[in-house]
């Protein structure tokens, strides 16, 4: 099957009516039923699939065991995502598998393809959560104790699903046996464009993180009480955002943005009484990126300080920046007669498996070079260059 008929399948699963585009959270309905479809489509091609201790899919082509060869990606979405951030790496693996089968190949080591569980954080606030359990990069507790929007825990949502929190953490045998990753990614951004080429590698992911800052005032009437008479963290809240604006800009490759504000209790006629805000802030090294948090932190201090209000920073995930491993990234450029190398700004399970194993990512050209939206795509004719791409490097990696 084609990668893009194969996303033509799950093209209705997770649709978001209200913000348009996709929201499939880890373990909430849409991204449950899409991990059955994953598991229906790796056993019609006579796959064993497994899930491991920390709700990642395993579909494997042969028995399980070292120097295992591993390609995949994710299933679930940003709120209001695009079709393709995740699910085209998935999609394009089971085409792979159906591409080298149609030749007659038959793989000389272990291989699989996976679908790591809440890629984005959609849901639970940290991205990458199945691989950074599975990896030992977040302690199980903290991961357990995450909560969603509506309340519920990490640790109710995975039982829910039939998985035991108790068992959750650092899978020490799982990441023995992987010899190398791949995994191929719709490219976010405009690369693959530029060059007019369909596809690439890349080469290096952003330091990155994610941080709360929730400014406390005192709730109260929006008619009742005088402007003097006011303590509203809505007014630090405002001044953060630009605040992160400024501090990004100039910086050489740096992100600030703040996408998510919760004002508490979220009323028309209420002075909130707390204002939760979410900054994603991202820099091609570690200390440019703690440098540009720092710098907004000082701003939101200052401001809280001017409208007499708290504030509390708490950094809920980071990940440093990742160089993908300089001699597969070059040997897969080459078998793929010299395609080019991409840095990229977006996080990925591959960067977070790259601190433990050999990782490596293709890209796939996104003719919008918009993201995490839904104008997010890809042309069919570059996704079989892609599945085209995934195969020939699994041949070469599960010949040898
Ligand atoms: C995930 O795609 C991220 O970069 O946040
Ligand atoms: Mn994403
Ligand atoms: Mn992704």
């Amino acid at each position: 099957m084609t990668a893009s008929s194969l996303l033509g399948d799950i093209a209705d699963v997770g649709r978001d009516r209200s913000r348009g585009g996709y929201s499939r959270h880890g373990f909430d309905s849409a991204e449950l039923s899409l991990r059955e479809w994953f598991v229906a489509e790796a056993v019609d091609r006579g796959l064993d699939v497994t899930c491991d201790r920390n709700g990642n899919l395993w579909a494997w082509w042969g028995p399980p065991g070292p120097d295992a060869i591993i390609t995949g990606s994710h299933l679930d979405s940003v709120p209001g995502g695009g079709a393709f951030d995740g699910p085209l790496g998935v999609v394009s693996a089971l085409a792979a598998v159906d591409a080298m089968r149609a030749k007659g190949f038959k793989p000389s080591k272990p291989f699989a393809i996976v679908v790591f569980a809440e890629e984005e954080g959609g849901r639970f606030g940290v991205a990458c959560l199945g691989s950074r359990l599975m990896s030992g990069a977040i302690d199980p507790s903290v991961a357990l104790n995450l909560r969603d929007p509506d309340g519920v825990s990490f640790a109710e949502a995975v039982s829910a699903a039939g998985l035991d929190p108790a068992r959750m953490g650092r899978d020490a045998e799982a990441l023995a046996n992987i010899g190398c990753f791949i995994e191929l990614h719709v490219e976010q951004g405009r690369g693959l464009i530029d060059l007019g080429v369909p596809v690439g590698v890349a080469s290096s992911i952003l330091a990155h993180g994610r941080w709360r800052f929730s400014f406390t005032g005192e709730g109260n009437h929006a008619g009742a009480t005088p402007i003097d008479d006011r303590r509203d963290p809505m007014l630090p809240a405002s001044q953060l955002v630009l605040a992160a604006r400024a501090a990004a800009s100039g910086v050489d490759g740096a992100r600030a943005t703040i996408g998510r504000i919760q004002p508490i209790p979220g009323g028309t006629n209420v002075i909130a009484s707390t204002v939760d805000v979410w900054l994603d802030a991202r820099a091609a090294t570690d200390e440019v990126t703690r440098n540009v948090v720092a710098e907004i932190k000082a701003a939101g201090l200052s401001a809280a300080e001017d409208e007499g209000c708290s504030l509390t920073v708490t950094e809920e995930s980071y990940g440093d920046t990742v160089i993908f491993d300089p001699a597969l990234r070059d040997r897969l450029a080459e078998q793929l007669g010299g395609v080019p190398a991409l840095q990229t700004g977006a996080g990925h399970d591959a960067g977070i498996l790259a601190a433990h194993v050999p990782t490596a990512m293709l890209f796939v050209r996104n003719p919008t070079g918009v993201s995490h939206a839904p104008a997010e795509h890809a042309e069919p004719d570059d996704c079989e260059a892609g599945v085209a791409a995934l195969a020939t490097v699994l041949e070469h990696h599960l010949s040898t």
